[in-house]
């Protein structure tokens, strides 16, 4: 029995999936938007952490979107709280499903570590229908910060009482995957943007292009 621990939010939940379902109301800049979108959410969570604040991550969601929404004018503001409701909700990657159910398939553990507060974490799960795969959802609002500071990945070892080298984590972000090697975890980086590597210090056990071959790749 291995115990798989996954990032939510761009590892199982596609982040650019709320603009995808506004294509044609955000016009050609909506992928621009959301990639500031995307990058403010972190930023926030790293320059907050760093500075020893906290406010929990659905609330930068919506701040990095009023910004990111400034940025480029171009996409409707009107479009503010439909891109929140779809944010909330979702949508799972198509390999993410399948990848969970093929670990409980074969009797390992699984879980989520996330920056998602709470209930954010619980609309994208229950949307996805994945929480029947899922052992545990971790959130780093018990700890009142972000990743990657080492605290919030001990929440893994402490849930699952396990030493950290039992832990397969698997994260689609590679500082998330730098954070998780540099406590100990056997890292998989899902490399879905197909990015250079980065953090050579603390490579992956293994990179993947998506989560299809995770079950059989143990
Ligand atoms: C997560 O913690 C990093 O946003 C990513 O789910």
């Amino acid at each position: 029995m291995s115990i798989y621990v996954f990032d939510a939010y761009g590892t199982l939940f596609d982040v650019h999936a709320a603009i995808a379902k506004f294509n044609a109301e955000a016009g050609p800049d909506g992928a621009r938007m959301s990639e500031i979108w995307r990058g403010k959410q972190l930023e926030y969570t790293w320059t907050l952490t760093l500075a020893g604040h906290y406010t929990e991550f659905w609330t930068l969601t919506e701040r990095a979107l009023d910004f990111a929404l400034a940025r480029v004018p171009s996409v409707p503001k009107a479009l503010k709280q439909r891109l929140l409701d779809a944010y909330f909700k979702l949508d799972a990657f198509p390999d993410a499903r399948a990848a969970l159910r093929a670990l409980k398939q074969k009797g390992d553990k699984t879980g989520i570590l996330s920056n998602g507060s709470p209930n954010m974490l619980k609309g994208a799960v229950d949307a996805a229908g994945i929480g029947g795969d899922l052992d545990a959802v971790l959130s780093v609002d018990v700890l009142k910060m972000f990743k990657p500071r080492p605290e919030v990945y001990r929440l893994v070892n402490e849930h699952y009482r396990c030493a950290a080298g039992d832990v397969t984590f698997v994260s689609s972000n590679r500082w998330d995957v730098m954070a998780g090697v540099s406590v100990g975890f056997r890292g998989l980086w899902v490399n879905r943007g197909k990015m250079p590597d980065e953090y050579l210090d603390f490579p992956p056990a293994k990179t993947l292009a998506d989560l299809s071959s995770l079950a059989s790749s143990a």
